[in-house]
């Protein structure tokens, strides 16, 4: 088996690109991207070809922890291995509904971001903590309001397709919660590998991401990554386990500090 190297980005130790079908043009920033304004037929499939390519990622970072922790105890590695299952079948549910709309795969460029900075980390619950926790949290935000969009314009075959993957996440967050608590309790040092993960993630997220009004391969002028941030999921993410304190902290560094008491859990309606 080849072993996957390392690469400098930026004066940050990143993974280096997981293999990629040759169809696929892997590119590193936000503005090579095509990402679309509008709901158009091209901006759907874009879309639906990026969650996918997305999903491919969940599915290689799950999998190599697997390869890189065998020592982990067995029943998170049952976990991982039940997670790499369904992150499978939601690149192929994607992949149908792409095909179905017309497009193909590599029919966009693609971005591998999260493995790239994930599988750089070299302990396994920071690796929680950033994918499950953090990427895959964020993105039961992202895929509850994109259904309720797809449902919008009428597209309610995507939107079904987006609500059934939505539930396998929550469990993705839920058990990465539950392992890094009990990690945590078996072993206080591990807090400091996962505060070390997170300020990691924060790092590589502000060299690499986009600039306010940087505009991307397909025209699209990108607006601040703070006007971004999606509504936060807050009922999947109490299904996911984490405590209203915790999806406090969260509503806050989205933006919501007016309707969030500083100290406190959450009281107010979002
Ligand atoms: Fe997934
Ligand atoms: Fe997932």
């Amino acid at each position: 088996m080849q072993q996957i190297g390392y690469i400098e980005i930026q004066g940050l130790r990143l993974r280096d690109d997981p293999a990629r079908d040759a169809c696929f043009q892997v590119v590193r920033s936000d503005a090579e991207m095509h990402e679309y304004d509008g709901a158009g037929d091209v901006a759907r499939r874009e879309l639906i070809h990026r969650h996918m390519s997305n999903e491919v990622t969940s599915l290689d970072i799950a999998a190599q922890m697997l390869v890189d922790f065998p020592d982990a105890p067995w029943e998170l590695k049952m976990e991982l291995a039940r997670q790499c299952w369904d992150e499978s079948r939601h690149v192929m549910v994607l992949y149908r509904r792409l095909l179905e709309l017309g497009g193909k795969k590599g029919e966009f460029p693609i971005s591998t971001f999260e493995w790239s900075v994930t599988s750089a980390l070299d302990d396994i619950a920071g690796r929680l903590a950033t994918q499950n926790r953090t990427f895959e949290a964020g993105a039961m935000d992202v895929v509850g309001g994109l259904a309720r969009g797809f449902r919008d314009i009428e597209d309610e075959k995507t939107a079904a397709v987006l609500d059934g993957i939505l539930a396998d996440e929550i469990q993705h967050v839920r058990f990465a919660n539950r392992w890094i608590k009990k990690l945590a309790q078996l072993d206080r040092r591990v807090l400091l590998k996962v505060a070390m993960a997170i300020r990691f993630l924060s790092e590589a997220n502000a060299r690499l991401v986009w600039k306010p009004g940087e505009v991307n391969a397909v025209g699209k002028v990108l607006r601040d990554p703070k006007e971004t941030i999606p509504a936060v999921n807050i009922e999947d993410r109490k299904l996911a386990e984490f405590s209203d304190d915790e999806i406090a902290v969260i509503l806050r560094q989205a933006g919501f500090r007016s309707l969030i008491p500083e100290e406190k859990g959450l009281t107010a309606e979002q």
